[in-house]
């Protein structure tokens, strides 16, 4: 990550397939160098997955009925990405073209966790799996069990970290914490605390440990951000900085040609010659153009399996999350087919608000990709229900689902490879005139940073080549 600029100026002419983030990036740093570049997009319009609706869009869908988004006035729903870690490269862009940021909330302590038919708070689970997993460390470390790894300094040290991070009795023992929570939170007076705990064997019989670990990892650490009113601001401004002339829709490739003086690119409405060609369609899609690249290309293409993944965005009249529930934002986790719900990082205490009703991946997705919308919403409701009660199933204005498995030109959420191996390696290289590229061809799979990193990469490697060859 960081600011990035090809050194020096090139001129060749490049076509680049496909107008998503990683095309348009590509286009925007060869631009900013001179190149000549022209994007090929099947779709009606430039973004890919990078997909906000609002209202008066339409989505259509393969095997499906399209549907009308009825969203109000300032409301939206990023179909597709919607979280920005900060170490990625997403960032630097936004900052680079303006796009505005503000915080996303993927942590919050308040939002639940819905494990066998039961919700607690997340910070309830929380304070119970800390403090048992920390008394039963505390007590193996007090009584000698661990003290082959432990000097008595260590110990000593670690016996103070532990009361620390499970809100331990005096005797070691876990026995329930503030941390969990409180009915009634204190105020004039002190308030009614939570009661205590439930068993060691009941708090990890109820199985909220995924739940609790979920932004453990770099990705997903809090503070996120999110582009302020909707993540295709991206989309725009890049194609406002490389002109939008540049970018041919409903224009899809039946063909790619690498021939010793450049690459002829055929589509179903012409055909254009350049010197290079950047083809960045999903591999399963650029498996099935014909090619004259070798069947090991082929064979590559192949490889990567695409993810099935669904959202829904749930219009309610009332922001009830903030009002009843006290939830600002996050996400509740569930063991439910509809996997998690997320509340809105933007708009708090307006008049309506847009939750993500799921955001469930393979079979769970595809379960919800074969019905119809209104059927999606009913099982989304019936689900959610579960967790909110029953003021989740009234309210509704409207709802808006996307099963990326089912998006003409795009089918599937992300594409995963079974090993990063010869093949992908192979991929990552140009076949003669023609470079792959796309967040399937990095170790930032589903993120537009891996998007953004591969376009960086492949205009370096091509730019390089062109002040050799000049
Ligand atoms: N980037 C997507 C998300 O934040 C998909 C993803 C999820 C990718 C988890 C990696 C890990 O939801």
């Amino acid at each position: 990550p960081g600011d990035f600029s090809l050194q020096g100026r090139g001129a060749a002419k490049v076509v680049i397939l496909g107008a998503g983030v990683t095309g348009l990036t590509a286009a925007y740093e060869l631009g900013k160098a001179g190149y000549d570049c022209t994007l090929l997009e099947a779709r009606a319009k430039a973004g890919g997955r990078n997909l906000t609706l609002r209202g008066g869009d339409r989505l259509t869908e393969l095997n499906g009925p399209a549907q009308e988004v009825k969203l109000g006035e300032g409301l939206y729903f990023n179909a597709g990405p919607a979280r920005i870690a900060q170490w990625m490269v997403t960032l630097d862009y936004c900052r680079e073209l303006g796009v505005p940021i503000e915080t996303f909330v993927n942590r919050n302590a308040q939002a639940y966790i819905h494990t066998n038919g039961q919700s607690v708070r997340q910070r309830t689970a929380r304070a119970d799996m800390y403090g048992y997993v920390a008394e039963l460390l505390a007590k193996a470390t007090d009584s000698g069990a661990l003290d082959r790894k432990l000097t008595a300094e260590d110990r000593d040290r670690l016996l103070t970290f532990l009361r620390r991070f499970g809100d331990l009795g005096p005797e070691l023992d876990y026995e329930g914490s503030p941390r969990r929570g409180f009915f009634d939170y204190p105020g004039l007076d002190e308030g009614s605390p939570f009661p205590p705990p439930g068993s060691l064997a009941q708090v990890l019989a109820a199985g909220t440990g995924r739940a609790i670990t979920n932004d453990f990892g770099h990705d997903q650490a809090s503070p996120m951000f999110q582009v302020v009113g909707g993540t295709d601001t991206i989309v725009t401004r890049l194609v406002e900085a490389i002109g939008a002339d540049r970018i041919t829709t409903g224009a899809k490739v039946t063909g790619i040609t690498d021939l010793p003086d450049g690459v002829e690119v055929t589509w179903d409405g012409g055909r254009i010659k350049a010197d290079y060609c950047i083809a960045t369609l999903p591999p399963h899609l650029l498996a099935k153009i014909p090619h004259n690249l070798g069947a090991d290309v082929t064979a590559a293409l192949r490889l990567p399996t695409p993810m099935s993944t669904g959202k829904i965005g749930l219009e309610y009249d009332r922001r009830w999350w903030e009002l009843e529930d006290r939830i600002y934002g996050g996400v509740s986790e569930t063991d439910l087919d509809i996997a998690r719900i997320w509340y809105p990082s933007y708009g708090y205490h307006g008049e309506r608000g847009v939750l993500v009703g799921y955001y469930n991946h393979g079979p769970d997705a595809e379960l919800y990709g074969a019905l119809t919308p209104d059927d999606r919403r009913r099982r989304a409701l019936t689900q959610g229900k579960k967790i909110h009660g029953e003021k989740y199933r009234t309210g509704v204005l409207s709802s808006i689902s996307v099963a990326w498995e089912r998006q003409e030109h795009i089918q599937g959420g992300w594409a995963s490879w079974p090993a990063f191996d010869s093949s992908f390696t192979l991929l990552q290289r140009p076949s003669g005139r023609v470079y792959f590229a796309g967040d399937w061809l990095t170790r930032l799979t589903a993120w537009m940073a891996g998007a953004m990193e591969s376009a960086r990469g492949v205009v370096t490697e091509l730019h390089k080549r062109v002040l050799q060859s000049s």
